[in-house]
């Protein structure tokens, strides 16, 4: 089994990236860090997350709660309630946690156990503010990570504003950090995500379970889906988080294309934005247009996400939510 560490912020479809990596890999630890709420919230939420699920031997650290760069927003603005509410996991009524988070930081957690453990791969669902503390706290994990399987960012369009996806505009120098890091990243951004909707007929199959995990998981995406189709209309809410897991699942179920990805940190209207240069992709039907275009930028490059087979990863996920009580 593929061993990773899950930082996440939940969030609705955190609890699902946890969900799905608990039943395929082995998970030696979740960090938590400020994203979707705040990080006592998120925190409290993944607790409650693992109890539910009967995972409480994986241990919990507490990460960082603001972003190394404050984005150019009040940072009240950050905790958007609008998708996942005033808890970050609004939905199903879950009981308070009795198991706790444990003694060490996340970003040393992170450290520790990276340095301790072979072929470990990171799987960011939140704002990249721990992963990127850890790098800079401790540079020799560069070249003992496996890799780092994120969700963040986008091909084109943003979701928090016209450029920029919501875990990278949090924390947009966190980003640069981690994708100008030299660790092989793949990056799950919307462009991706959004082609796995949950739609009302998702919840019905994760409903019919009948199992604790499948009716929890059920109440979340009611709710997660029911803000979305409020909010913008939508038939259905992307499950961004567990695309981020996938890949170290089952390979073959994302499309990846190499590319050169830049962090936007200081653009006018396009802080947070993830810059991609995919010129090498375009149909211009001039042969050399690709060459230049990968001659164009230095590594390293992102494997950036294209496509996703969304039939498959809604059997993959519904069939894990099955083994659980
Ligand atoms: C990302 O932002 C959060 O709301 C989700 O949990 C996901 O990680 C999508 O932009
Ligand atoms: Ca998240």
């Amino acid at each position: 089994m593929k061993k990773v560490i899950i930082d996440c912020d939940p969030g609705h479809d955190d609890a699902l990236a946890i969900l799905l990596a608990a039943g395929h890999l082995d998970v030696l630890g979740i960090t938590t860090v400020g994203g979707n709420q705040t990080l006592e919230k998120v925190t409290n939420n993944t607790l409650k997350i693992l109890e539910c699920a009967e995972l409480t031997h994986i241990p919990v650290a507490r990460g960082m709660g603001e972003p190394l760069m404050a984005p150019r927003i009040d940072t009240s603005d950050i905790h958007g309630p609008d998708v996942h509410g005033t808890t970050g996991l609004d939905g199903p009524e879950l009981p308070e946690p009795d198991i706790s988070i444990i003694a060490s930081h996340g970003v040393d957690f992170i450290v520790d156990t990276v340095m301790s453990t072979n072929d470990v791969t990171l799987i960011p669902t939140g704002p990249l503010t721990n992963v990127a503390s850890a790098l800079r706290r401790e540079p020799r994990i560069k070249d003992r990570l496996a890799g780092i399987s994120l969700m963040g960012g986008n091909l084109a369009i943003g979701n928090v504003t016209a450029t920029a996806e919501f875990n990278i505009y949090v924390d947009p120098l966190a980003a640069h950090i981690v994708f100008s890091s030299g660790v092989p990243v793949k990056m799950c951004g919307i462009n991706l995500t959004r082609q796995v909707m949950a739609t009302d007929v998702e919840i019905g199959r994760i409903r019919s379970l009948n199992n604790r995990v499948g009716t929890f998981v059920a109440d979340l995406l009611d709710f997660y889906v029911g803000s979305i189709k409020r909010l913008y209309g939508l038939p259905g809410g992307a499950l961004h988080d567990p695309c981020a897991v996938v890949p170290l699942i089952n390979p073959q179920m994302i499309q990846f294309e190499p590319m050169r990805v830049a962090i936007e940190r200081y653009g006018e209207h396009t802080t947070g934005m993830t810059v991609c240069d995919y010129r090498h992709l375009q149909d211009s039907g001039n042969a050399d247009f690709r060459t230049i275009a990968r001659r164009k930028g230095a590594p390293p490059y992102t494997d950036v996400g294209l496509k996703i087979n969304r039939d498959r990863f809604f059997d993959l996920l519904i069939e894990t939510l099955a083994t659980y009580p």
